[in-house]
């Protein structure tokens, strides 16, 4: 080694060395002191001054009797931290005796963030149970009428009819639910490749209109479209199909009245975007709700959507293929004031 290799002392080698780390990393004292700290660790701990006494710092009893175990001699350890106050945070605390030479023995703290991990975790086990459950609702009704069947209606012609039709809708809605689960896994895979086909939503929201409008008939709603000859965008056609088909659907579904209404469906272009607009004059929606709409099987009634036939994965589809084609959904509903789904998506060549 040169002289120019060797750092000018130890405690500037040891500071170059945790600030070039990225995750937080705190040197305590033997007096439990902090004797140093890197940019992500101050950002973590804003109340660090100086050399504060690290129980003032941070609150974890956890953390601090594992740094008193090693302090005294102890091994390398992890602790975890978990903080509740202002957000919900969990770390794991990675606490390693520092030995310095012709010095007493520090401690090193590195904090790992799993507050992200964990949330990840959370939502892969309520999406099993959640997609288990709603299968299982269907499956378990389909059985009860086979055996049903089998036994007590064996030779009653008019209740065989009357459970076949059931078993039939079941059937179906657990056809529906696994398309959109497939769906969903499908574009969420694709999420990073952005559609580039030429695709008009004007054409795209004609189609679903027509397709919908024996639905619209059957809820007395009138479904009033206001759009320019075309508005082309850079899409996937089916994708943006599926958009405004889940969005008018909606309206209709929750939008429709006792008596007969309107759902009102605008298209335009708005600087280098096409925006969708969907508007209905139902119930509308409270505020609560707002931003758990688009997560996967989050209903505000979940009977009156599996009465219509919702899975609860529509607005996860869309908010999926919008952020696909690079777009955005905005949502704005007031209770009793009806509700309006807006997707704007930058229009080809813009
Ligand atoms: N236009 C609307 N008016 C009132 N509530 C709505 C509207 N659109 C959606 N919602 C609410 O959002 C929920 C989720 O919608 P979605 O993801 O499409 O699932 P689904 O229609 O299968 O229930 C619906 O169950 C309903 O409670
Ligand atoms: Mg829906």
């Amino acid at each position: 080694m040169t002289d120019q290799d060797r750092p000018a002392n130890e405690t500037a080698l040891q500071n170059a060395l945790i600030e070039a780390l990225p995750e937080p990393v705190l040197v305590i004292s033997p007096a439990r002191r902090i004797a140093a700290a890197n940019a992500p660790a101050r950002s973590l701990f804003p109340a660090i001054k100086g050399d504060d006494l690290l129980p003032h710092i941070l609150r974890a009893p956890d953390v601090l009797d594992a740094i008193g175990r090693v302090l005294a001699g102890g091994a390398a350890e992890v602790a975890s931290w978990h903080e509740r106050v202002p957000v919900e945070r969990l770390f794991d605390v990675h606490v390693a005796p520092l030995l310095t030479s012709g010095r007493a023995r520090f401690v090193v703290l590195t904090l790992r963030d799993l507050t992200i991990a964990r949330r990840v975790e959370r939502m892969r086990v309520d999406f099993i149970a959640n997609a288990s459950h709603e299968l299982r609702t269907p499956l378990a009704s389909l059985l009860g009428f086979v055996e049903t069947l089998q036994g007590a209606a064996k030779d009653d012609a008019i209740a065989r009819e009357r459970f076949l039709v059931i078993m039939r809708d079941q059937g179906r809605r657990m056809a529906r639910l696994i398309d959109d689960l497939l769906s969903l896994s499908h574009i969420e895979q694709q999420q990073h490749l952005r559609p580039k086909a030429d695709v008009d939503v004007v054409e795209v929201t004609r189609h679903c209109i027509d397709a919908l409008t024996p639905m619209a008939q059957e809820n007395r709603v009138t479904l009033r479209l206001e759009a320019p000859e075309s508005l082309v965008v850079a899409g996937d056609r089916d994708e943006l199909v599926r958009v405004a088909e889940n969005l008018i659907e909606n309206a209709i579904k929750y939008g429709a009245g006792e008596a007969e209404s309107a759902v009102d469906i605008r298209l335009e272009a708005t600087g280098a975007t096409a925006r969708l607009a969907v508007r209905d004059y139902g119930p509308g929606i409270a505020p609560e709700h707002l931003p758990r709409l688009t997560e996967r099987f989050y209903r505000v009634d979940a009977g009156q959507s599996r009465a219509k036939g919702g899975t609860g994965l529509g607005l996860a589809l869309v908010k999926h293929i919008v952020a696909r084609h690079r777009g955005r959904l905005r949502i704005v509903s007031e209770p009793g004031q009806g509700a309006e789904f807006a997707v704007e998506i930058p229009l080809q060549n813009a």
